[in-house]
C-alpha cells in the first residue's frame, strides 16, 4: 500500500477513505463472476487509490446531514467508475502505461482482453450501486433518474468519453486556453461534480445548494487536473504510484503556461471553488479542508 500524504494529514478523510476501502474490499469478497475476471476485478476493487471522488460524494452528503453509511454504495460507485476510467486510459491504445497506484497497469497483469471486461464490468455495477444508494437514502427532492442522468453525463460521450477523445485526437497547434479547458473539465472535472452532486441529491440537498456545490466541484476537478499534470513534469514515478513524462506529446496548461503558470492557475480555481460554498457555513468545513489539501497535494 502506497502512503497517503494527501489524506493522512487530516482524520476526517482518512476515517472516509476507510470506509470506502473497507466497502470495496468487501464487495471485491463477493463477486458473482467467472474465474478469468475475479482476480482482476478483486485487483481494481483493492487497488490503493487516494478515493478523492467517494469522499468527495460523502463529504458533501455529510455537510447536508446525511449518514456516511447510507451514501457508502454511492461513494464506492464514483470510485468504481473512476477506476474504470483509468484501466482504459492506461491502454496501449491511449496512454500506454506501464503503472498504476504503484503495481503493473491491469493489462499488463492480465491482458488487454480481461482490463477491459473489467473496466466495462465495474461501470456497469456502478449503476447499480448509486441505486442502492438511492433505496437507502429516499430523498424528497430528487428523483433516482434525476441522480442516474448526473452520472450518466459524467461518463458519457459528453463526459469523460468526450475528454478522453478530444485529449488523443487534439493537434498541438490547438494548443489554447479553451481546448485545454474542455478536455480537463470533461475527462476529470465531469466526474467530480458527478460525485459531489450525487452525495448531495442523496442527501436531500436543496437546488440552490446543489448548485454551489457544483461550481465547487467543477472548479476542484480543473484544478486537480492541472496538478496532475504538473506532477507528470515535476515528481517521481515512485512517489506517484504512476508513470510520469507521459504528458508529453498532450496538450496540457504545462505545455501553455508553464509549471509556475499552472500551479498558479491551479490555485486560482481553488480559491473560485472555496468562494462558491463560503454562504454554505460550517457545516461545509470538510469541503473546505478537501480543496486546501487538493491545492496542495504532492501525490
Ligand atoms: C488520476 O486520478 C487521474 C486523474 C484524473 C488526474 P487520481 O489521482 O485521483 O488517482 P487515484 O484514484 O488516486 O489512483
Ligand atoms: C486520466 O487523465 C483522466 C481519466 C479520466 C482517466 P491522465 O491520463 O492525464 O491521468 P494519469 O496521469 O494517467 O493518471
Ligand atoms: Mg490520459
Ligand atoms: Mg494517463
Amino acid at each position: 500500500m502506497l502512503p497517503c500524504v494527501l489524506l493522512s494529514l487530516n482524520e476526517y478523510f482518512s476515517a472516509r477513505r476507510a470506509l470506502i476501502d473497507e466497502y470495496l474490499t468487501q464487495l471485491s469478497t463477493r463477486i458473482d463472476a467467472p474465474q478469468p475476471l475475479q482476480a482482476p476485478l478483486r485487483r481494481s476493487l483493492t487497488s490503493a487509490g487516494k478515493r478523492v471522488r467517494g469522499i468527495l460524494a460523502i463529504a458533501v452528503g455529510e455537510s447536508v446531514g446525511a449518514k456516511a453509511e447510507k451514501l457508502l454504495p454511492a461513494a464506492a460507485a464514483v470510485e468504481m467508475i473512476h477506476a474504470s476510467s483509468l484501466i482504459l486510459d492506461d491502454l496501449p491504445a491511449m496512454d500506454d502505461a506501464l503503472m498504476r497506484r504503484g503495481a503493473p497497469t491491469l493489462h499488463r497483469e492480465f491482458g488487454e482482453d480481461l482490463a477491459i471486461l473489467t473496466s466495462v464490468a465495474l461501470l456497469n455495477h456502478a449503476y447499480g450501486l448509486v441505486a442502492e444508494s438511492y433505496a437507502a437514502s429516499a430523498p424528497r427532492r430528487w428523483t433516482l433518474a434525476q441522480i442516474v442522468q448526473r452520472v450518466v453525463d459524467a461518463v458519457g460521450w459528453q463526459g469523460c468519453v468526450a475528454g478522453e477523445a478530444v485529449d488523443l485526437h487534439s493537434e498541438a497547434s490547438n494548443l489554447d486556453f479553451d481546448t485545454l479547458e474542455y478536455i480537463h473539465s470533461r475527462k476529470t472535472g465531469a466526474l467530480f461534480v458527478a460525485s459531489a452532486a450525487v452525495g448531495g441529491m442523496l442527501a436531500n440537498i436543496h437546488p440552490a445548494s446543489l448548485q454551489r456545490i457544483e461550481v465547487f466541484a467543477k472548479n476542484l476537478g480543473l484544478a486537480f487536473q492541472i496538478t496532475d499534470d504538473v506532477l507528470d513534469v515535476t515528481a517521481d514515478a515512485a512517489e506517484l504510484g504512476k508513470d510520469v513524462g507521459k504528458d508529453a506529446q498532450r496538450l496540457t496548461f504545462v505545455r501553455l503556461a508553464g509549471v509556475d503558470g499552472a500551479q498558479k492557475l491551479s490555485r486560482e480555481l481553488v480559491e473560485t471553488s472555496l468562494a462558491a460554498i463560503e454562504p454554505l457555513g460550517a457545516q461545509a468545513k470538510p469541503l473546505r479542508d478537501l480543496a486546501v489539501m487538493v491545492r496542495d497535494r504532492v501525490r
